[in-house]
Order: structure tokens, then C-alpha cells, then sequence
């Protein structure tokens, strides 16, 4: 049996809308977001640009990156993904059990790309630099594996050249395993007005559950849809597009896939399925940098911060819940 759940994971309006603290710092990736985040990153002139900046990103919390460049062979082109490694105590043994958090950096032409894909960008930077100020304090059992993909819009390269290249050789080398990969793509746009979410024709058919829970909803995009597989079904994939194409489908099937499965989850504000997004490609800007949209990726930020500090084993795993007090105390109302 194969199949792919979609789950639609609601967080609580009251949240975004009153007061709230989060581990993550939403003015650094205000920062982020604003700085290189806001524009095009499309010819290899723009991406070196954006690359450099995540490298620093990650260079000033102390994380080492490389660029893993890789040649895209229908277009001759050369493409560089952005590798950062916090190692665990049992990095390169059988005894670690890796997580990989991940966001595709590069834009369509011209795009400004700030949800799409700014913001899954903004959200594992930050989550790294929480992971490893958490370091200092706290002791970690396992490796974190941060990626930025370059390429999605051919054919999903980056990804594929990470997994096919990178990630099976390590695993198979060393008999690591990995236990779960997170793919962020768009994570900002809020939208709690009833019908601001379109779906697909086929998504009712497939997703009854999901389609049934949004229909209760009254279609409000206030919900970040999680992706997932039970099992391998590529028929499915393809025909779900946009859905399910995405940089998690070179998790979920590349050429090892009957003998080693990497667990990936995909999450997604759903893009111009959104909101104003249905209407206007050009409007992925700093104008979605809103105070209620800010607080849904921060909220997003923080359950991928508790996801890795989970998973990680992570000693801060017993005082996840006073992070929110002591450590980042930041209020931004
Ligand atoms: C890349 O894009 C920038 C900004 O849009 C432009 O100024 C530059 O000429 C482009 N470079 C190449 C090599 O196409
Ligand atoms: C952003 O990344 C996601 C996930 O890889 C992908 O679905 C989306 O198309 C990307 N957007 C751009 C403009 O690359």
C-alpha cells in the first residue's frame, strides 16, 4: 500500500494575533528577510550573493559551511547548495542518527522571494543559530545537517545532487541513519480570512480528511500543510503537482529508495494557493513582512527549534519551555 498523507496543521489564531513569545528571534529574521532575503536570486551573480550571506549567517554562531556544487546536465549549468554540519559526538559512526533541516534559496526571475523561498531560508537560519547557542549550554547527542538547495526549478537539482551525491555515500560510508528531514518552503503568509485558501480539483479526492477539515475551517489560510508518506507512490507525486513536487520527492525517491528510506516531512504555507498570492505573482515582497505574518513563521521556527532539540537528544529537551522566559525573551508587540 502506498500512500502520502497531508496533514493541515492549525495554529491557534489567538496567538498570532495577541501578544506572543517565541525562541526564535523574530527581528534577526526580520533582518535576514530584509537583507538578502527581499531579492532575486536567480542568475549565478545573485545566488553568490545570497550564498555568501547564509555563510556569515551561519559563520557568526560559529558554524562552518561548504558549497556543494554539482552540474544540472540538461542545462550544462553549475549549481552550489549550502552545506552546514553541527556535529554530534557520533558524527561518521553507526551510532549517530542525523536530522537534516533544509530550504531551497534560489527564486524564479525576478522574483524578490520572500515567502517563496525567503522565509523557509530565515527560519532554518535561525533555527541553527538557536541549535547552536544551545551548544554552549547543553550537551547533544546527535548530528544536525543544515542544507540550502539551489535549483528547485530544474528538476529539483540541488536536492537531488545532495541526496544522490552527498547524503546516500555518507550513509553508506559510515552507516549512519538519518531519522528525519525537514523540507521549509514557504512559511510566512498568513491568511485567516474564510475562503483566502484555494485547493486543487484533485486534492478532495485524494485528501479527504484534509479537504473536509479546511472546508470546516471556511478555507481560511491560516494553517501550514505538512506532507508526509506512509509510503512510496510516485503516481500519485506527479500527479499532485504542485503539492508534492518539492525538493522532498528527492528524499522520498532517488536510487536507493528500496533499501534505504530517509524519513521527510514537507511544509508549506501552500504558496499562491494563499491569499493574494492567487492573484499576484509579483507580490512576494517586503510587504509580506507584516507583523501577523512575522509571528506565523516565528511560531513555525520555534516548532522546528523543538523538533531538533528533540530528535537531537539534545539535554535542553528538559527545559524547552522555560527557553521561552530566559533565554530569547523577546516580545514583539
Ligand atoms: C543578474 O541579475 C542582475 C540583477 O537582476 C543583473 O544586473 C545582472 O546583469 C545579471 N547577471 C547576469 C550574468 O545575467
Ligand atoms: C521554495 O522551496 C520549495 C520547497 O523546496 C518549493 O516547493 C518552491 O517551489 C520553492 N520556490 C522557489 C521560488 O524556488
Amino acid at each position: 500500500m502506498t500512500t502520502i498523507r497531508i496533514l493541515i496543521f492549525l495554529l491557534l489564531i489567538s496567538g498570532i494575533t495577541y501578544g506572543l513569545t517565541t525562541i526564535a528571534d523574530v527581528d534577526r529574521m526580520k533582518h535576514d528577510l530584509s537583507k538578502f532575503l527581499s531579492i532575486s536570486r536567480f542568475n549565478e551573480t545573485e545566488k553568490s550573493v545570497a550564498r555568501a550571506a547564509i555563510k556569515r549567517a551561519l559563520e557568526a554562531v560559529g558554524l562552518n559551511s561548504m558549497t556543494h556544487t554539482f552540474i544540472h546536465e540538461e542545462s550544462n549549468e553549475i549549481g552550489a547548495n549550502v552545506i552546514a554540519v553541527q556535529k554530534g559526538p557520533y558524527f561518521g559512526t553507526g551510532n549517530d542518527k542525523m536530522m537534516i533541516l533544509s530550504a531551497n534559496y534560489d527564486t524564479l526571475e525576478g522574483n524578490q522571494g520572500v515567502d517563496d523561498n525567503g522565509s523557509g531560508v530565515a527560519a532554518v537560519l535561525e533555527a541553527a543559530r538557536v541549535l547552536s547557542t544551545l551548544d554552549t549550554l547543553y550537551s547533544r547527542q546527535n548530528t544536525i545537517v543544515y542544507v540550502f538547495f539551489d535549483m528547485k526549478h530544474k528538476a529539483l537539482a540541488g536536492s537531488h545532487a545532495f541526496v544522490e551525491d552527498v547524503l546516500l555515500p555518507l550513509m553508506e560510508r559510515t552507516n549512519t541513519e538519518v531519522i528525519g528531514t525537514v523540507i521549509a518552503d514557504g512559511l510566512l503568509h498568513f491568511d485567516p480570512f474564510p475562503a483566502s485558501q484555494a485547493m486543487p480539483q484533485e486534492f478532495e479526492s485524494f485528501f479527504p480528511e484534509a479537504a473536509q477539515l479546511l472546508h470546516e475551517h471556511s478555507h481560511m489560510g491560516d494553517f501550514i500543510q505538512i506532507s508526509s508518506r506512509s509510503d512510496v507512490d510516485e503516481e500519485l507525486v506527479k500527479k499532485l503537482h504542485p503539492f508534492l513536487y518539492s525538493d522532498h520527492s528527492s528524499f522520498f525517491f532517488h536510487s536507493k529508495q528500496k533499501t534505504v528510506q530517509i524519513p521527510t516531512i514537507y511544509l508549506t504555507d501552500t504558496l499562491n494557493l494563499r491569499g493574494v498570492r492567487q492573484y499576484c505573482v509579483q507580490c512576494d515582497g517586503l510587504y509580506m513582512m507584516t507583523e501577523q505574518n512575522m509571528k506565523f513563521l516565528a511560531l513555525m521556527t520555534d516548532s522546528l527549534i523543538r523538533l531538533l532539540i528533540e530528535m537531537s537528544g539534545s539535554s535542553a529537551s528538559n527545559v524547552v519551555d522555560d527557553l521561552y522566559t530566559f533565554m530569547f525573551n523577546i516580545d514583539v508587540e
